[in-house]
């Protein structure tokens, strides 16, 4: 590896590498949210999406129990609990994760039956946000690679709408175009707002998107709770 002119990184031998991987580490090499993320102490560029649509749309402030799904490395629930220490975490991942003060974290496939109940269990209350920034290994074929990851955000849609405490928050990492139909039908009927954005931190190039949706409007079933989230007798 060499550094060019512009103090750009290159790299310089590619051997053993794909052409495509040698892309990746330049890029990688050459982010500036990478070397921010290191510096600040965040264990993912991504955290700096959280941050940014949490600028935008103010849904961490005062929130007492939130999911993470798709939780490692970690970066997400390090800004949760950041922003928010009092908030408490569970976050699920296919991957083992460092632990992080304050979060419960669960290295299991969040498409597993048991997933739900276990981090409803974790959680011991309704969550009032779940964030979803799991995305499936892709294999390189587009279709493919959107369907797989629109069958993860389904699901956690779902398990917001069957968990949220009434007025909660469900933030997803989408493709473009990926909340249309049956997904998009879903939110609009639980939530009152549904924005989409792609905040600054989430490269051009990718097809990502995130989807906000806000105001969820409570399962029929749900008891009325009082302002500190307490069901009230009836
Ligand atoms: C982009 S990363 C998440 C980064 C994280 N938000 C952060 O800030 O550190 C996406 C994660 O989703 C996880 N994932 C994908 N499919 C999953 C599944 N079925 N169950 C649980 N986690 C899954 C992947 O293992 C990966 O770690």
């Amino acid at each position: 590896m060499r550094g060019s002119g512009a103090g750009k990184v290159r790299v310089k031998s590619a051997k053993g590498r794909t052409a495509q991987s040698v892309r990746w580490l330049e890029r990688h090499l050459n982010d500036p949210y990478v070397h921010k993320a290191k510096a600040e102490g965040w264990r993912s560029r991504a955290a700096f999406k959280l941050i940014e649509l949490d600028e935008k749309f103010h849904f961490l402030k005062g929130s007492r129990a939130v999911v993470d799904l798709g939780v490692a490395p970690g970066g997400w629930s390090q800004v949760v609990r950041k922003l928010v220490p009092k908030a408490a975490v569970v976050g699920i991942d296919l991957l083992p994760v460092d632990p992080i003060g304050g979060v419960t974290l669960f290295e299991m496939d969040f498409m597993d039956d048991k997933a739900p109940q276990l981090l409803r269990d974790a959680l011991g209350d309704a969550p009032d946000l779940v964030i979803s920034d799991m995305a499936a290994n892709t294999v390189g074929h587009p279709q493919t690679d959107h369907l797989r990851t629109m069958a993860l955000v389904e699901a956690a849609a779902w398990f917001a709408v069957e968990n949220l405490r009434k007025g909660g928050t469900f933030v997803a990492k989408v493709f473009a175009g990926g909340t249309d139909g049956e997904l998009l039908v879903l939110l609009k009927k639980n939530f009152t707002t549904i924005k989409h954005a792609k905040p600054p931190a989430s490269r051009k190039g990718s097809v990502e998107w995130y989807v906000v949706a806000q105001g969820f409007k409570g399962r029929p079933d749900e008891p009325a709770r009082d302002r500190t989230g307490a069901p009230i007798a009836e």
